[in-house]
């Protein structure tokens, strides 16, 4: 283990959250059209474990933004890099996200999602910091993992500068403060 991250969440403690949450699921979406959409690249390990504790019928796609800076744009204005590969008519989706912060990026796909036919669209996050919501922002979390304090966090899938991402807990950088 690098020694400049700490342990914040175990892998027990992790993958005993997501067969919560797939429980959970399992439960809300008996006889409707699940799909889920992942929101890369951070989410993918997250979006595998989950997927795996969904005891139904589930299709997939994948997204890919890229979030402007908070620093220097307040407007929220978030760019699609990669977009869906299928539409989203009558399906049942939940955005599946690594960690919300500000809440920009996952109100965006809400907002977009929701004017793209979906029969219904929820939230879902592994990591979610409240304390970093940006005001202007109202976002609905339906499935939520963990609350995290305002810390920069690694590992399941999450990134420093594109590193750490296969650490298999959730780990954070020594005297780290958040900030993307
Ligand atoms: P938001 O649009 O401000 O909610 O930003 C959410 C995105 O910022 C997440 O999908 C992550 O990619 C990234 N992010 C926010 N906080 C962290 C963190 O602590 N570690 C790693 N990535 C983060
Ligand atoms: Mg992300």
């Amino acid at each position: 283990m690098p020694d400049n991250i700490e342990v914040m969440i175990s892998e027990e403690q992790v993958n005993a959250r997501i067969c919560e949450l797939g429980r959970q699921i399992t439960e809300e979406y008996k006889g409707k059209n699940l799909h889920l959409v992942c929101v890369l690249r951070g989410a993918v390990f997250f979006m595998c474990e989950l997927a795996k504790r969904i005891e139904l019928p589930v299709t997939f796609d994948f997204m890919s933004v890229s979030s402007y800076g908070s620093g220097t744009v307040s407007s929220g204005i978030v760019r699609i890099i990669k977009d869906l590969e299928e539409p989203l008519t009558d399906k049942d989706v939940i955005i599946v996200e690594d960690i919300i912060d500000s809440g920009r990026t996952l109100s965006f796909l809400y907002e977009l999602f929701n004017t793209r036919g979906a029969a219904s669209v929820r939230t879902c996050t592994l990591l979610d910091k409240p304390s970093r919501r940006d005001p202007e922002i109202s976002l609905e979390v339906d499935y939520r993992g963990f609350e995290v304090e305002d810390k920069f966090v690694v590992g399941w899938g999450m990134d420093y500068d594109q590193r750490y991402r296969n650490l298999p807990f959730i780990g954070v950088i020594k005297g780290s403060e958040s900030g993307n």
